[in-house]
C-alpha cells in the first residue's frame, strides 16, 4: 500500500483504510467500490464532473486496447525500466491502459486522473495500482516521495510535478509531434499547423534539466469505421473541428494515418 499520501485539505498524512482515507484533522475521502480513493475536494473541481467524460473515456479504451499505439507504450516502458522507480506517477492517467504496463517497471506505483469516469474503470486493472481522482494542479502526495512521474498527453503542472519528485527524478512527458494524426487532422481542418513547441518548457527548467527526446513514429491503418470513429472521439478534435467536416469524418469507413510521438525526459535539479 501506498504511503505517501497526504490529504488534499490540510496536507496532513492520510491514512488510508478499507472504506475510506482519514487524516489527523478528521478529514475523510471514501474508497469507492472499485478500489480508488477520490481525493478531488469539491473546493478544488472547476465543474460538476471534471476530465474527459464517460463517451471518451470508453472511446479511448476500445482504441487502445486494439493496440495501435503498443509501439509508443513499450517505448514508454523502455524508458522506464532502466531507472528502476521505487514509486511511478502516472498523471492524468485516464483509463490506465499504460499505466498497467509502466507499473511492471516499479516497485509501487500512484495513479491519477481528474476524470472520475476514467479512474472508475481503470481501477478495475490491478489492484496493485494506487489509483486516485485528483488533479495534477494539486497532487496529493508528500514532497520528494517519488522516483519517476510520467505524463502522457495530459496537463502537467511543472512546479506541483517538482513538489513530489526526488532530486535527481525522472520526469516523462509524452506530446504529440509535428505530424500527428496528420491525415485525421487534414480531414478536420482547413489548414493543418504542425503542433508547436509547448509554453511550459520554459517553466520547465526553472525545477528541471532536460535530459533526451525520444521519438515514435509510425503509419496506423485503422481497418473500419468504428475504430475511426473512436479515434475522433478520444481527441481535443471532436470538439475543436465544426460540425460539417467533423460528421463527414465520422463516415470514413478506413483512414491511414501517420502517428508521431515525442517524448521528453527530464532530471529534477538537485
Ligand atoms: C488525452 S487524455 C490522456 C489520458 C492517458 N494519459 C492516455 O494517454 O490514455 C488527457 C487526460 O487528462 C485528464 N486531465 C485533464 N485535466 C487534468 C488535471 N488537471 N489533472 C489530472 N488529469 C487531468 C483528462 O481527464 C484525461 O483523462
Ligand atoms: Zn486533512
Amino acid at each position: 500500500m501506498n504511503r505517501t499520501l497526504r490529504c488534499p485539505l490540510c496536507h496532513d498524512a492520510l491514512t488510508l483504510g478499507a472504506s475510506a482515507a482519514h487524516c489527523p484533522r478528521g478529514h475523510s475521502f471514501d474508497r469507492a467500490r472499485e478500489g480508488y480513493f477520490n481525493l478531488l475536494p469539491v473546493q478544488h473541481k472547476n465543474s460538476l464532473d471534471p476530465g474527459d467524460d464517460a463517451d471518451m473515456v470508453a472511446a479511448r479504451r476500445a482504441f487502445l486496447e486494439a493496440g495501435f499505439y503498443s509501439r509508443f507504450r513499450d517505448t514508454l516502458a523502455g524508458l522506464l525500466a532502466p531507472l528502476q522507480p521505487a514509486h511511478l506517477i502516472d498523471s492524468g492517467c485516464g483509463e490506465g491502459w499504460y499505466t498497467t504496463a509502466l507499473a511492471t517497471t516499479a516497485q509501487a506505483t500512484t495513479a491519477f486522473d481528474i476524470s472520475k469516469n476514467a479512474i472508475k474503470r481503470a481501477a478495475k486493472r490491478d489492484a496493485a495500482i494506487t489509483w486516485l481522482v485528483a488533479s495534477s494542479n494539486a497532487i496529493p502526495l508528500e514532497e520528494a516521495s517519488a522516483d519517476a512521474l510520467v505524463a502522457i498527453f495530459s496537463p502537467l503542472d511543472t512546479a506541483e510535478a517538482a513538489r513530489v519528485l526526488k532530486p535527481g527524478a525522472a520526469l516523462l512527458i509524452a506530446a504529440p509531434g509535428e505530424k500527428h494524426l496528420w491525415e485525421l487532422r487534414e480531414a478536420l481542418y482547413d489548414e493543418v499547423r504542425p503542433h508547436q513547441a509547448e509554453k511550459w518548457q520554459e517553466e520547465l527548467q526553472r525545477h528541471f534539466n532536460f535530459h533526451s527526446e525520444a521519438r515514435v513514429q509510425f503509419t496506423m491503418n485503422l481497418p473500419g469505421n468504428a475504430t475511426v470513429q473512436q479515434l475522433l472521439k478520444m481527441t481535443p478534435h471532436y470538439w475543436r473541428a465544426s460540425r460539417e467536416k467533423r460528421t463527414q469524418v465520422e463516415q470514413l469507413s478506413s483512414l491511414v494515418m501517420q502517428a508521431d510521438f515525442r517524448i521528453l525526459q527530464f532530471r529534477r535539479k538537485a
